[in-house]
């Protein structure tokens, strides 16, 4: 079978560089030959220059929301790369850059699987809107656009994100690993009855039994196409120390390959985000550990077992 990879060099949701260059580390890793090993034939969207060029000489701040044509205009390339994939029966693997970019990810892979489910892995809800968050930063804010969740007037017809309609819906929305939730992102999830579990959760339950309900949630029956979005900063910064927003007390090694693993027996996976590795930020040795990580959870999530 094919997978679609598509490159995603986009720093713009977020203030750090370096996070560009999370994909062209995994390529260097060797993520493609990987999978390649596993029998997968690559389909590679060629579009690793594209994003940088792509940046508007004018993008003043929209409100709060920061390079926000630039966001849009790059989630926008990314969701026709994403739907592309999807069409023509690949499964789609997207290696960020930020996690802006899921905005243009699940555009993609919805406008296909309509009945898909999102299974989000991260240490933040991401969830923030052009209102309530405090940042500016887009990267906290992708689900709020394609749940619908934004007020008229942050999100007109007219701006710069108006490409975006709703396309996931509450009930088929659950979260991993959450540890650093914004206070109105905590409301959005309360008001709307998000699923969300944390690594209160985690520690609660175990990762096995946590997976489990996240799955009985949104797929009881484990037949609808599932989209996985898995920021690296899920992980402890212990094990992806080279992330933009590390948060302390978060998914062991393990943890967070066996939430792939568990996802890839399912079957039904068709798309899968692997973002904010930021090769920039801190020694070698961590982004070596990060980036090799990353690359693994992508084979796990892909049916990469230990046995
Ligand atoms: N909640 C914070 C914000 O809105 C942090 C978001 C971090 N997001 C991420 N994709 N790492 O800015
Ligand atoms: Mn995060
Ligand atoms: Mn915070
Ligand atoms: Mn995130």
């Amino acid at each position: 079978s094919v997978v679609g990879v598509t490159c995603v060099p986009f720093s713009g949701g977020q203030p750090k560089g370096g996070v560009d260059d999370g994909p062209v580390e995994m390529m260097r890793f060797g993520i493609l030959d990987q999978l390649q090993g596993m029998g997968y034939q690559i389909e590679l969207s060629n579009s690793m220059d594209k994003y940088r060029s792509m940046r508007p000489e004018s993008d003043p701040p929209i409100g709060k929301m920061k390079n926000p044509r630039y966001v849009s205009m790059a989630a926008r390339r990314v969701a026709e790369q994403v739907q592309e994939h999807c069409s023509n029966g690949r499964m789609a693997v997207t290696l960020g850059g930020d996690h802006s970019i899921a905005m243009g990810t699940l555009v993609g892979s919805t406008a296909v699987y309509r009945d898909l489910c999102v299974i989000w892995v991260d240490a933040h809800a991401d969830v923030n809107t052009p209102s309530t968050t405090d940042s500016g930063n887009l990267h906290g804010c992708p689900l709020s656009f394609v749940l619908g969740l934004c007020s008229p007037d942050d999100h007109p017809e007219d701006g710069p994100f108006g490409w975006i309609k709703p396309c996931v819906s509450k009930d088929r929305l659950v979260y991993i690993g959450l540890r650093d939730v914004d206070a109105g992102e905590k409301a959005i999830l309360r008001e709307h009855g998000i699923k969300a579990f944390s690594m209160h959760d985690v520690d609660k339950h175990g990762i096995g039994k946590v997976v489990e309900m996240a799955l009985d949630h949104v797929n009881k029956d484990r037949s609808l196409p599932i989209h996985m979005s898995f920021d690296v900063d899920a992980l402890d910064p212990s094990v992806a120390p080279a992330t933009g927003t590390p948060v302390r007390g978060g998914l062991t090694f393990r943890e967070g390959h066996y939430i792939c693993e568990a996802v890839a027996e399912t079957g039904c996976l068709v798309a899968l985000d692997l973002v904010e590795v930021n090769p920039a930020l801190g020694d070698p040795d961590s982004l070596r550990q990060t980036v090799a990580v990353g690359c693994s959870l992508v084979r796990c999530s892909l049916g990469e077992t230990l046995l």
